[in-house]
């Protein structure tokens, strides 16, 4: 049944909230997405994965969903979204769902049902405990926190009880223990898959499984709590039953958002034996230019850390499980305004550097909305103009602590999942050809100058050097099943890998830096062809190269018969 397509994929992620807005709400739809479609496929798109479309309250932005099988109308209608499905796939490109599992929105019937109406089945779906009396007081029954600020207890009104909601207190956690949950999971998982979808992108998945019985969290833990609910002793039978019940009845794809797993169990929950999950994201290199994965502090780019985070999962998975490509999503600030980048001065160059480089390795591509145009992080000037309830809670913890506001901003600013969020910039019309002029449900700064529209036509376009990117990927079977070797570990500038597949090497060599660097080209390159270069050409000088700032290149000898090879292999499974 399996025919492990999204090998070869290339994904395209979709904010529904800010990509097009059809109708002129202010809020994107999947009239707009469809109105699209050909921008994506052109760029060598062959999936989409799309962020919530379903009914939610919003307090989390669709990652509170209130009915799991039906389209909020905000997007649009069951009968828009089984077009969008068709559209999709009418041009060759796989559609993935957003699944968040690990709890409902406090609007969804069953939470309304355990709680309103008390009902014993329905409490038995999510986590409800006793809270503790201390001197006539009640506490809640533990001391775990939020992943979003504080406690990760709600208290019930007019009871004694408190409910756990690792996230936002709109967002209450589902009991996985309970069998009826999991098995209210699999038929929603079976009823898009049976209306055709390819696949899901499971959101923070390693929380699913806790630890029992629950215990104050006495250990040092970056999170007060998270050694018991982040990779739970069930996690790994739990994906197995998914998929047993479900994704294996389909040719399907499963990608989970994994939330700071251990390395043993990143490793088991995508290797193929174990049949749990096809894929995850891999951040680490995400956290090189802030302090210990917290978003909001600053820290100088660390290169090494960031090729660390790159390269690792690329070792360690190799030939055991697959691994995901990522530079950007809904919960990161723009890259090119990361990573010590001037993107003032070198937009282009690094955009397009960190494209090739991030891409080239093993693994499945994932780019989200705008990344393939160099979008950059909004100018936003005081936290109202945010929308995202975590810049809140941290602005709120931290003035809460008598930070200066202006200082707590600051730090805000500088890790917000806001940048990622404003509306995709499609010309220099009003509101950047989002629509057709409403006032967009998020604010930003009427900076259009890097758009969709200038962009293309532009001599240094960042679309079409990532198709080209894309295209290369296609000509060589190496580009999906090579090994990477890393060179240059140790260079504070220099980011350097092969990729190796019979007999075949290709060489992927990026200056990380604004300053020119001089490279001893490793000999079997000498005779390659160029495949990619984000410049002209490239300087020569005593037997070296000198790299320009931000300039990648790729050598190789693409036989795209190796990879017509494959292909066929897919097909026939099919
Ligand atoms: C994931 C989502 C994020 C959301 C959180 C809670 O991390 O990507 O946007 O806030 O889960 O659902």
């Amino acid at each position: 049944m399996k025919t492990q397509w999204y090998k070869n994929a290339v994904v395209y992620q979709i904010y529904p909230f800010s990509f097009k807005d059809a109708n002129n709400d202010g809020w994107g739809d999947i009239e707009g997405i469809i109105s699209k479609l050909d921008y994506i496929k052109d760029l060598g798109v062959t999936a989409i994965w799309f962020s919530p479309l379903y009914k939610s309250p919003d307090f989390d932005y669709g990652y509170d969903v209130s009915d799991y099988t039906d389209i909020d109308e905000k997007f649009g209608t069951m009968a828009d979204f089984d077009r969008l499905l068709e559209e999709c796939h009418k041009r060759g490109m796989k559609v993935i769902m957003d699944m968040v599992l690990n709890h409902t929105s406090i609007e969804h019937p069953w939470f309304r049902k355990a709680v309103e109406e008390k009902d014993p089945e329905y409490k038995e779906y999510y986590i409800i405990r006793k809270g503790i009396e201390r001197n006539g007081r009640l506490y809640p029954p533990t001391n775990w926190a939020s992943t979003f600020t504080g406690s990760a207890w709600e208290w019930i009104s007019g009871t004694d009880e408190y409910y756990l909601h690792l996230f936002c207190k709109e967002q209450a956690d589902l009991n996985w223990e309970n069998p009826k949950v999991r098995e209210e999971i699999i038929k929603i998982l079976n009823f898009w898959l049976d209306k055709g979808v390819d696949g899901f992108r499971y959101d923070v998945f390693n929380m699913f499984s806790k630890v029992y019985p629950f215990k104050d969290d006495d250990s040092k833990s970056f999170q007060k709590g998270s050694p018991y609910f982040v990779d739970g002793p069930r996690m790994h039978e739990f994906l197995k039953e998914l998929n047993e019940k479900s994704l294996s009845h389909y040719d399907s794809f499963t990608v989970g958002e994994s939330y700071h797993p251990s390395k043993q169990n990143a490793l088991e929950y995508v290797k193929e034996e174990n049949k749990e999950l096809d894929s995850i994201f891999n951040f680490a290199h995400l956290d090189s230019d802030n302090i210990g994965g917290a978003k909001f502090f600053y820290k100088p780019f660390d290169l090494k850390q960031f090729k660390k985070g790159l390269f690792d999962p690329q070792r360690d998975n190799y030939d055991k499980g697959w691994n995901t490509l990522v530079l950007e999503n809904h919960d990161n600030p723009r890259s090119v305004s990361r990573f010590g980048i001037d993107y003032r001065h070198y937009r282009y160059e690094a955009a397009t550097m960190l494209a090739g480089i991030t891409y080239l390795g093993y693994g499945t591509p994932f780019i989200y909305q705008g990344q393939e145009i160099g979008m950059y992080n909004c100018g936003f000037k005081s936290i109202d103009q945010m929308k995202d309830p975590v810049s809140h809670f941290v602005y709120d913890l931290m003035t809460g602590y008598d930070m200066p506001r202006s200082l707590a901003f600051r730090f805000i600013r500088y890790g917000a999942r806001d940048h990622a969020r404003i509306p995709m910039k499609w010309d220099d019309t009003i509101n950047a050809g989002f629509n057709d002029g409403h006032k967009p449900w998020q604010w930003d700064d009427k900076d259009s100058s890097v758009n969709v529209k200038a962009d293309v036509s532009s001599d240094k376009s960042v679309y079409r050097f990532y198709q080209d990117l894309l295209k290369i990927r296609k000509k060589d079977a190496a580009f999906i099943y090579g090994k990477t070797i890393e060179h240059d570990h140790d260079s504070k500038r220099i980011i350097a890998y092969e990729r190796v597949y019979e007999g075949r090497r290709f060489f992927v060599l990026g200056n990380f830096s604004k300053k020119k660097t001089s490279y001893t080209l490793p000999d079997f390159v000498k005779e390659d062809e160029l495949l990619i270069n984000n410049y002209e050409d490239f300087e020569k000088k005593d037997g070296k190269i000198v790299l320009q700032p931000y300039q990648v290149l790729a050598f190789g000898r693409p036989q795209e018969e190796s990879h017509r090879r494959v292909l066929k292999r897919v097909r026939r499974v099919n």
